[in-house]
């Protein structure tokens, strides 16, 4: 285990487990001629979301694009910010898609609100959202998950994606930091 980690929350085979589930849940779920005619596409939410989107892309089975936009709403800080700015935008159109947005973690909710909003006022044919982590966070906004990876406690969590001040995302597992890394 790496030294700045207090204690692992999720480790890699449990990740690969509930991801490969996901991935064939979906390709099971989307594999009708009407809705593969549309095409589907697959959003990732960047950066914290690409481990999983990249993972999770190859448990799937049916002919899919994938596509990548970059908002943000922490600092370098661990809580957040309540602000959404978007960085870069997709370089495909959705209209008449079926656009899955593949998320890191559900926090506050409050970057999928937005998102979900933007996107969805292109017309895409559907739009879900499949977050790995989804946290118990109280007045957290009610976003309607097509399905979810984790439920998971309110803590602040790193790895697999996720960051702490940019470091952190290429741990293999998911875990807790140390009160001391965080200085
Ligand atoms: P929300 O808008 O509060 O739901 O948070 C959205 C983004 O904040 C997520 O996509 C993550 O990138 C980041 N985030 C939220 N919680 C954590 C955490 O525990 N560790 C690392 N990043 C987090
Ligand atoms: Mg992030």
């Amino acid at each position: 285990m790496h030294p700045d980690i207090e204690r692992i929350v999720f480790s890699q085979n449990q990740i690969h487990q509930r991801v490969s589930e996901l991935g064939a849940a979906l390709s099971a779920e989307y594999a009708t001629p009407e809705l593969r005619g549309a095409g589907v596409e697959l959003v990732c939410v960047l950066k914290g979301a690409a481990t999983f989107m990249s993972d999770l892309a190859r448990a799937m089975t049916i002919p899919l694009e994938m596509d990548y936009m970059a908002v943000s709403s922490y600092g370098t800080g661990t809580t957040s910010s309540g602000v959404v700015t978007f960085q870069k935008d997709l370089s495909s159109d959705i209209t008449g898609k079926h656009v899955i947005i593949a998320e890191d973690v559900i926090d506050t909710g409050l970057t999928l609100q937005r998102l979900l909003q933007v996107l969805a006022a292109r017309n895409p044919a559907s739009l879900e959202v499949v977050p790995l982590l989804r946290k118990d966070v109280p007045g957290q906004a009610d976003i309607d998950c097509k399905m979810v990876g984790f439920e998971c406690p309110n803590d602040f969590i790193v790895g697999y994606g996720l960051d702490y001040a940019e470091r952190y995302r290429n741990l293999p597992y998911i875990g807790v930091l140390k009160p001391e890394a965080y200085q």
